[in-house]
């Protein structure tokens, strides 16, 4: 395993091993993709070709997609790209409709040096088709090579990002129609952008597969099943925010995608849990007081890194004299694994309800590991509540108003 899971103690649900069992037999029918992708290779070349495409050609990588189209390979390009550096492929995410973000990028950014890659599965998501069209606009009227630049992701069949793309002959990556896009994350979906990153592919669905291979062997034992056992349980309880807290910059966007996963997925006909994202050690100073001494509604994981003796070391003479003698001698890894377990004890002595994933190391095959035991959990604990993980009814009613909206200011019909 690439993560130990740590909890107090084991929980239990009737449903569990039926759960289970029919998520077997949704991997084997392949009506469950995302359960199945992790022992796959075959797709594998055909996404690495395309980054070195991408890579050789170009200093920037623009994902345009939104939701569970960006929010996988946010998650994934966030092990590799530096905070200060440019280096390699540069990969943004453009997810909002925001006209000052895209403005920005037009000031700021080399538009011959950019790849485009526009992504929705459905293919007529308002952001996506809104964002793309100016782009193309953007570089029809700069005299720039659309095709070249630009790669289209969207599922089989006719709809608007497929007849946009046809119509500058942009090529079209095929997203798999039985993937829903918040479990897409190991697919082309957030692989294209993990592989121009510079992250091996083959790792994270390694990861990946120790997990699957873990849920099939030890079933209601295995840690996602105890996952969602122990959600459920304490959601029953009246823990109704569920907290994800990594100790690690790295992380951060994980807790943006844990959140979409989470809440889309389970949030349905009065049940489901609240996802809330925290990043230690920071967040001691913001939101730990809350959760330490607040309403008791909360139920957090805490993603901790063992990072003692990584890092640089703290001179012990320049700590003495400005009256910080404990911080002498102490590297960077040694101080925020202090803080994490500091936080844990904490917790534990309030009677908040944590449980812990201990990665030994951050690299793909540990971040394929997380990410495949959050969505399989996920699945489990929507299959508890008895709800389906797999659509989002509700949103439906705000895009079809906005629609309307946009179609009446236009008096064109929807
Ligand atoms: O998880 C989901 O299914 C959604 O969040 C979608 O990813 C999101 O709405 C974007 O949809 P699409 O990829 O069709 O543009």
């Amino acid at each position: 395993m690439y993560y130990r899971y740590v909890t107090a103690s084991s929980a239990s649900h009737p449903s569990l091993a039926a759960t289970l069992a029919t998520l077997k037999l949704q991997a084997q029918s392949g009506s469950l993709p995302f359960l199945a992708l992790p022992s796959h290779e075959s797709d594998l070349p055909l996404i690495e070709r395309q980054a070195d495409r991408i890579r050789d050609h170009f200093a920037h990588l623009v994902v345009l997609g939104t939701g569970g189209s960006s929010l996988g390979g946010l998650t994934l390009a966030g092990l590799r790209q530096s905070r200060f550096l440019p280096g390699g492929t540069n990969v943004h995410f453009i997810d909002n409709s925001d006209p000052d973000t895209l403005a920005q990028l037009f000031d700021q950014l080399p538009l011959s040096d950019c790849c485009f890659l526009a992504i929705s599965k459905s293919g007529n998501t308002a952001e996506v088709l809104a964002q793309f069209l100016l782009i193309l606009q953007r570089l029809q009227r700069d005299g720039l090579p659309v095709a070249r630049q630009c790669l289209a992701l969207t599922m089989p069949g006719d709809n608007p990002l497929r007849r946009l793309a046809n119509h500058f002959n942009i090529p079209i990556m095929e997203h798999d129609p039985q993937l829903g896009g918040r479990f897409s994350v190991l697919s082309n979906v957030g692989l294209l952008p993990a592989a121009v990153s510079g992250l091996s592919l083959y790792a994270l669905r390694e990861g990946a597969k120790s997990v699957m291979d873990e849920v099939w062997e030890n079933g209601p034992e295995s840690a996602p099943a105890q996952g969602a056992a122990l959600s459920n349980q304490l959601l029953n309880e009246g823990k109704t925010i569920s907290v994800l807290m990594p100790y690690c910059d790295r992380l951060e966007n994980l807790g943006r995608w844990y959140q979409q996963l989470w809440a889309e997925s389970i949030g349905k006909q009065g049940k489901g849990s609240t996802p809330v994202r925290a990043l230690g050690a920071v967040d001691q100073h913001s939101q730990l007081q809350l959760y330490l001494d607040g309403p008791r509604d909360k139920f957090i994981t805490l993603l901790q890194l063992e990072q003692q003796e990584t890092g640089e070391t703290i001179a012990s003479d320049l700590a003495r004299n400005i009256g910080m003698d404990y911080l002498g001698e102490q590297k960077m890894g040694d101080i925020i694994a202090a803080q994490q377990e500091a936080t844990a004890t904490s917790m534990s002595r309030h009677g908040v309800p944590l449980r812990k994933l201990i990665l030994p190391t951050l690299n793909e095959q540990s971040l394929g590991a997380v990410l495949q035991h959050f969505m399989v959990e996920t699945a489990i604990m929507a299959g508890l509540l008895g709800v389906n993980a797999f659509d989002q009814p509700a949103v439906e009613e705000s895009k079809q108003l906005a629609r309307e909206s946009l179609a009446s200011s236009r008096k064109v019909t929807v």
